[in-house]
Order: C-alpha cells, then sequence, then structure tokens
C-alpha cells in the first residue's frame, strides 16, 4: 500500500490551519460589510454544468476535469470552479424571483483541475469566490473588484495590481471574433492542433494558448478594445471612473480574455507584484457572464463574480513576509501538581469552559517546567497554577504570561473572580 499523498494535493496540519481559519475569518468579515450571503452547493455536479458553463474549448473543460461515471450510469464531475454551479443553483431554486435584487452571494471550497503541479498550482484547492446576479450596474462592477482588493488589503498585502479588460457585449464581441478569425486564418497551420480547432469555434481562446504565446501574430492580433460598440465602451468607462472614485488603481490590458468562456464585458485579475512570488502571480480572476443564467434556462439575468485561492494569497503574504496577528490559542492552561490537584482540576477546566474560555491541561504527566513550556507554546494568555498547598489554602496562582503579573483566585469563587480579571 503507498501512504502517500495524491500529487498536487496538500495536508493543512493543525498550525497551517490556524492561518486558513484567520484568513477565512478575514474573508467573511469583509463579505460581511459587502453584504454577499453564503451559499454552499455540491462539491461535484453534472458534467454537463461546466462543459456548458466554463466552455467546450477551455483547457479546464478539455484537460482538466475530474470527471467520471457514478454506479448509476451518470456522468459527474468534481467542481473545477465555482460560478457554473452557483449559477446552476441560482437558476434551479429560482433565486431570479428573490425580492431582493441582485442577489448576492459568496462561496469558499476546494476545486479540483487536473493541471501540472508547480508551486501555486494544486490539483485540489480551495477557491474564495463572490457573485453578484441580477445587475447590469457598472457600479457593481465596482463594488466586487473593489470587495476583492479590499481582502487582500485586510490580510496585510501590499503588492498588488489590478489589471482589468472589457469584452465587450455580444455585438462588440462578434465583430472582434471576425477580425480574429481574418487575422489568424492565413498562418493557422503555424499554430497548435487546439488553436486550429479554435480558430471556428473560439478563435478568442487562442490569445490565451500557453503553446503559442509567442507566435507573433499574437502581438498584432487585434485588440477588443478597438471593437467596442458604445453602449460598451460606455459601460467600461463608467467601471473605471468608480474604480478611480474608490481610490483603486488599475492598468488596462486589452489581451486580459481570461480562461473560462462565459465572460463579457468586465474582466479582471488581481496579481501579486511581490519580489519572490513564483512565476504564477496571478492571484484572484473575475468578471462579468451575462448570458450564462439564460444558458441554464433562466431569465436574463447579468451576473459578475470573482475568485481566488487561498493557497495563492498564503504564497503572496509569504513572499511579503506578512506578520499575521494570530489570535491567542487558548485562553487558561492549568498546571495541577500532585494527585488531589488533578482531580479537582478536572472540574476547574469544565468550568471554565462552560464560561465561555478556552481552556487545556497536561494529560500525560509532564514536570512542571514542561507543562510551562506548552502554555507557551500554545501563546496561552493565562497560566492557573494548583499545587497540594493551594488546595489546602482553598486558593489557586493566575499567572497573566504577558506582563507576568501574579494573583491568588479562591476556588470558592473561582468563575466570578476569574471574569472580573479577565473581561
Ligand atoms: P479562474 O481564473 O479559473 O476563475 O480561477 C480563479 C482563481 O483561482 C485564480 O486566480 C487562482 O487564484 C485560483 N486557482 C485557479 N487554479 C488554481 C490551481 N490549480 N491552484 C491554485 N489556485 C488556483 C474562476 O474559477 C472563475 N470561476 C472566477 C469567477 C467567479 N468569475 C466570475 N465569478
Amino acid at each position: 500500500m503507498k501512504v502517500q499523498i495524491p500529487r498536487g494535493t496538500q495536508d493543512i496540519l493543525p498550525e497551517q490551519a490556524k492561518v486558513w481559519q484567520w484568513i477565512e475569518e478575514k474573508m467573511r468579515e469583509v463579505t460581511k460589510q459587502y453584504h454577499y450571503k453564503e451559499i454552499r452547493t455540491p462539491i461535484f455536479e453534472h458534467t454537463d454544468i461546466f462543459a456548458r458553463g466554463v466552455g467546450d474549448t477551455t483547457d479546464i473543460v478539455q484537460k482538466e476535469m475530474y470527471s467520471f461515471q457514478d454506479r448509476g450510469g451518470r456522468d459527474l464531475t468534481l467542481r473545477p470552479e465555482g460560478t457554473a454551479a452557483v449559477v446552476r443553483s441560482f437558476v434551479e431554486n429560482k433565486m431570479y424571483g428573490d425580492p431582493n435584487q441582485p442577489v448576492k452571494l459568496y462561496y469558499v471550497g476546494p476545486m479540483f483541475r487536473y493541471e501540472r503541479p508547480q508551486s501555486g498550482r494544486y490539483r485540489q484547492f480551495v477557491q474564495f469566490g463572490v457573485e453578484a446576479l441580477g445587475s447590469q450596474d457598472p457600479a457593481i462592477d465596482a463594488e466586487v473588484i473593489g470587495l476583492a482588493m479590499d481582502i487582500y488589503k485586510q490580510v496585510g498585502l501590499k503588492n498588488l495590481n489590478l489589471v482589468i479588460n472589457s469584452l465587450g457585449d455580444k455585438e462588440s464581441r462578434a465583430n472582434h471574433r471576425e477580425a480574429l478569425i481574418q487575422h489568424f486564418q492565413p498562418r493557422i497551420d503555424e499554430f497548435c492542433k487546439d488553436c486550429q480547432n479554435r480558430l471556428e469555434k473560439n478563435p478568442l481562446r487562442i490569445l490565451d494558448c500557453k503553446v503559442d504565446r509567442d507566435h507573433e501574430l499574437m502581438k498584432t492580433a487585434p485588440s477588443i478594445l478597438d471593437y467596442l460598440n458604445d453602449e460598451s465602451k460606455v459601460y467600461f468607462e463608467k467601471v473605471c471612473q468608480y474604480l478611480t472614485d474608490l481610490g483603486i488603481e488599475y492598468t488596462i490590458d486589452p489581451k486580459l480574455v481570461r480562461g473560462l468562456d462565459y465572460y463579457n464585458a468586465t474582466t479582471f485579475e488581481i496579481m501579486s507584484s511581490a519580489a519572490g512570488f513564483g512565476a504564477i502571480t496571478t492571484l484572484c480572476g473575475g468578471g462579468r457572464y451575462n448570458g450564462l443564467v439564460e444558458e441554464f434556462g433562466g431569465p436574463e439575468t447579468p451576473g459578475i463574480g470573482f475568485a481566488l485561492s487561498i493557497e495563492r494569497l498564503i504564497a503572496a503574504l509569504e513572499a511579503e513576509n506578512v506578520q499575521l496577528n494570530l489570535p491567542h490559542e487558548i485562553d487558561f492552561y492549568l498546571i495541577a501538581l500532585g494527585d488531589r490537584a488533578k482531580d479537582y482540576s478536572v472540574k476547574l477546566l469544565n468550568d471554565l469552559r462552560h464560561n465561555g474560555f478556552s481552556a487545556d491541561r497536561d494529560y500525560t504527566n509532564r514536570k512542571m517546567k514542561a507543562q510551562l513550556k506548552s502554555a507557551d507554546r500554545l501563546s496561552a494568555k493565562y497560566v492557573l497554577i494548583l499545587g497540594e498547598d493551594e488546595l489546602d489554602q482553598g486558593i489557586i496562582q493566575m499567572k497573566n504570561m504577558q506582563t507576568s503579573e501574579q494573583k491568588e483566585i479562591h476556588l470558592q469563587s473561582f468563575i466570578e473572580e476569574i471574569k472580573q480579571l479577565v473581561i
């Protein structure tokens, strides 16, 4: 038997899990400020949801999905991303009928892509994402982008680059598509097989090709920004204006096409510019997907969102060497010396826990010094020491680990006195 973790996955051990929890907490705080509500969808969906949602010609659908048949012969796929699943749920649960529009949702959970693992790229990774469905107001585009930027700022990141683009509406994209076909067609045989297939099906995908990215025709390809009709242009200008109003810096990159097919109008990515951050610098990606709800059988409903992975966020924190202000692991560490004190401490510990404090003790008969070390490692706020003498006197020693201040507490009024001292 091979006792080894699958390639491209990782265990989050307790020390690291503390960091994850802290980050997730920050994210939930920020999403609450922006009034987004959590949605939880299944880890797997019918394969069709992603094939149609993310798009048949994308790398995700063609090469990266963990697809399987269950025992009932159903074609299922471990979700490679969250948007298609959220839109499926939006339609199925008729959220378009909710009187509060737009419907503003967020999710946190594992996603699965069969990619070549490298630093910052996993086969199982955790995405945090938000989706706002039901508004075609450029202010919500700016809100969604602002929310993403806020999350990074709240965790302490500074070296960020926001890149935005517009893929325009249907008409703009149709005109751009024609221009792309005319541009690439005469020399398409110099491109990879995938790009040759993409030419008719979805020429925009060629711009995102990892194999042919250095081909000279890539540099001279027609820019979408030259094909935006007036409506798309005005919309994009509004989004940019709102970002400026919010004090958010950005650069416009007409080559930002994103790797998923459902995008139109605004697209964006946030990159880390920290020195020493790996080759993959994208921390977060998102954009508009007007039309996806209709694709899934719902009424015409615009949508916009983004997703970021916690793995890359942590990598950025490490690259920027951000010192995290993690909470104390426990409030109290109780050291009981001698059998009588140990017996007594069972109830004391319970009293602390039932009064809202986190508390722990030694269970392996270690010496006082070793127990004090444990308290230190756990960054306990207070240490309580109970020996035979204290027990006879009806007291317990309490030491504030930050100030080293020591106090005697009466066992009779243990919780009352603790509450007064600690709160
Ligand atoms: P995406 O660009 O495919 O977009 O992924 C979003 C983010 O997920 C990336 O920027 C990156 O942080 C993270 N990510 C992707 N693949 C991996 C990987 N293999 N390992 C670690 N992190 C990864 C989407 O998934 C869209 N659903 C985003 C969206 C939401 N658009 C609109 N709403």
